[in-house]
């Protein structure tokens, strides 16, 4: 046992950390302001256990239904993209056998290491800036991590071959410099889960469905637009004036990417509504995580402006565990049910027009996760659990 331990110790304490000076987008803020303060408003720096209320409680579901794992193997396995600059990429035997004994040290330094300052910074700065080149095999999809080979610590790699910065090394890679989707690709291209299901296929629908010119800043950072890189400069100098985007990471949480790209056309035909529904990015909606749901939402009313009643279409993906029951993603044995619209598809949805209605009000809703799977799983953070809605619309009918 003790030999098992020294070894264990010694594996850990081998691997290479991230150095206090990148560890978080803190170490950035004071040249980078605008950036990070955008970055703090994305999913990417909620991606660790301890900030995501639905992926923490997806671990432990998956722990619940598989007695033979433990929280910290799954943990290490989902780290691979959700926060891709942990210590190590698996777990070995003996590893798996003293967490399973709940051997206090193992435990202590699974616990050190995955809640060390860098992972619980999430997807930040020094996942994304770090990644020197990208081997990503998209027969295989996804690995995070696997996909990726970081560079020295202390050089940031970027869109520029000019840029000069008194706090760390810099050097232009084609992954930036470009608007390739390699880099998200990383993450977002596909996965499968331990079943062999496909959960997330981003990558693999702009493949498929798109031009693929298109990228994904445009959409989900900004545009490029007249800025600056960092509001860095030497006492009797001027930052320099650059071509940049926002690092949003634009979600429906946090912008109106919803409105912007899917657009609605209502018409009259007969007794009936209806709604086309038209996607414009290069995927499909709702993509990535499996139990978003979009819903498109009418209300008719009266003369008076009274409600006659509201409806609505869902549009959104289920699952089934191998008794067929409804589950999340992860643990799926397939997919029982999937409506999501092609990238660049339309749909049309028809909705019987009450008596005495004049006007029909339409709008789109959005969950990040059906309300029957946020309780099967014990969801309990109001951000996972509200709906999300573009602002209403009138026609006269
Ligand atoms: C290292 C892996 C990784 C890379 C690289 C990456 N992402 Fe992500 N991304 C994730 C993960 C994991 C999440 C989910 C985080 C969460 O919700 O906890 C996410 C979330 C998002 C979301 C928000 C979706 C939501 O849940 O609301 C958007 C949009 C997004 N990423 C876009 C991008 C774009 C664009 C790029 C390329 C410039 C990119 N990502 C690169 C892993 C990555
Ligand atoms: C998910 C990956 C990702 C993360 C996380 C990320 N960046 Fe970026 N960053 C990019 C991409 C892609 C570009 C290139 C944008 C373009 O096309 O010009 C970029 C560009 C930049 C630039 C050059 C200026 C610009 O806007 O083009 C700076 C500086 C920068 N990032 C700093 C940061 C800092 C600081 C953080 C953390 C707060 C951060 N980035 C987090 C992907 C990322
Ligand atoms: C003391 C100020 C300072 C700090 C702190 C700082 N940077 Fe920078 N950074 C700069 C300056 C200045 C530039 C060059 C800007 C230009 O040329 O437009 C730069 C450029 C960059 C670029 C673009 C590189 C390229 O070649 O395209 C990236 C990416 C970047 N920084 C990331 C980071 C990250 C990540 C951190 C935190 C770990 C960080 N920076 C901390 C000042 C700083
Ligand atoms: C024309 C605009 C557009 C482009 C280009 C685009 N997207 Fe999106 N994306 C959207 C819209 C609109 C949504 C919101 C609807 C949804 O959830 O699918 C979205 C949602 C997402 C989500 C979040 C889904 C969620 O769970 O909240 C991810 C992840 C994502 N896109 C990744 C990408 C990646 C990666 C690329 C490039 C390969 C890309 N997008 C290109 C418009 C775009
Ligand atoms: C191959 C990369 C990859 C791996 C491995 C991975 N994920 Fe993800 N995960 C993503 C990406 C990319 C997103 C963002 C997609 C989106 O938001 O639509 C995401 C989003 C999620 C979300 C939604 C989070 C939110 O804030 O809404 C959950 C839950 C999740 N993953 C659970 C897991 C679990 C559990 C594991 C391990 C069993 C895991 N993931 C492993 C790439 C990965």
């Amino acid at each position: 046992m003790m030999r098992i331990l020294i070894l264990v110790a010694l594996a850990v304490s081998l691997h290479a950390t991230i150095d206090q000076k990148w560890s978080s987008n803190k170490n950035c803020q004071a040249c980078h302001q605008k950036i990070s303060k955008s970055w703090e408003t994305s999913r990417h720096s909620n991606s660790h256990f301890t900030k995501n209320d639905l992926f923490k409680k997806s671990l432990e579901y998956i722990v619940l239904k598989n007695p033979k794992m433990v929280l910290e193997e799954i943990k290490v396995d989902c780290a691979r993209c959700h926060n891709p600059r942990i210590a190590k990429d698996h777990l070995r035997t003996d590893e798996k056998i003293l967490l399973a004994l709940e051997n206090d040290t193992t435990k202590e330094e699974f616990q050190d290491m995955l809640n060390a300052e860098h992972m619980k910074n999430g997807i930040n700065c020094i996942v994304c800036h770090n990644v020197d080149e990208i081997h990503l095999d998209k027969g295989k999809g996804s690995q995070g991590l696997g996909s990726v080979k970081f560079g020295v610590q202390g050089t940031m790699f970027g869109p520029f071959n000019d840029a000069v910065s008194p706090y760390h090394k810099t050097a232009q890679r084609g992954h930036f410099a470009s608007d390739t989707p390699d880099l998200c690709f990383v993450c977002h291209y596909s996965t499968k889960n331990r079943h062999g299901v496909e959960v997330y296929s981003t990558g693999k629908e702009y493949d498929a469905g798109s031009n693929g010119n298109e990228g994904c800043r445009d959409c989900h950072m900004s545009e490029k637009k007249d800025g600056f890189a960092s509001n860095y400069a030497k006492a009797d100098a001027k930052p320099v004036p650059r071509s940049v985007r926002d690092h949003v990471f634009a979600s429906v949480d946090n912008s109106d990417i919803l409105a912007k790209y899917v657009s609605i056309a209502v018409q009259k035909v007969e007794n009936k509504v209806e709604v086309t529904l038209t996607n414009n990015s290069p995927h499909r909606v709702p993509t990535g995580y499996g139990l978003r749901e979009l819903y498109v939402k009418v209300e008719f009313l009266d003369i008076n402006n009274k409600s006659l009643g509201k409806d609505s279409k869902l549009i959104s993906a289920q699952w089934k565990d191998k008794e067929g029951k409804a589950t999340i993603p992860h643990e799926a044995t397939s997919k029982s049910m999937d409506t999501r619209i092609d990238p660049k598809a339309s749909r049309a949805f028809m909705f019987d027009i009450p008596e005495g209605a004049v006007k029909v009000k339409y709008s789109l809703g959005y969950r990040l996760i059906s309300k029957e799977m946020a309780e099967l799983i014990n969801v309990e953070d109001p951000f996972f659990l509200r709906e999300y809605k573009t602002r209403a619309q009138t026609q006269a009918l």
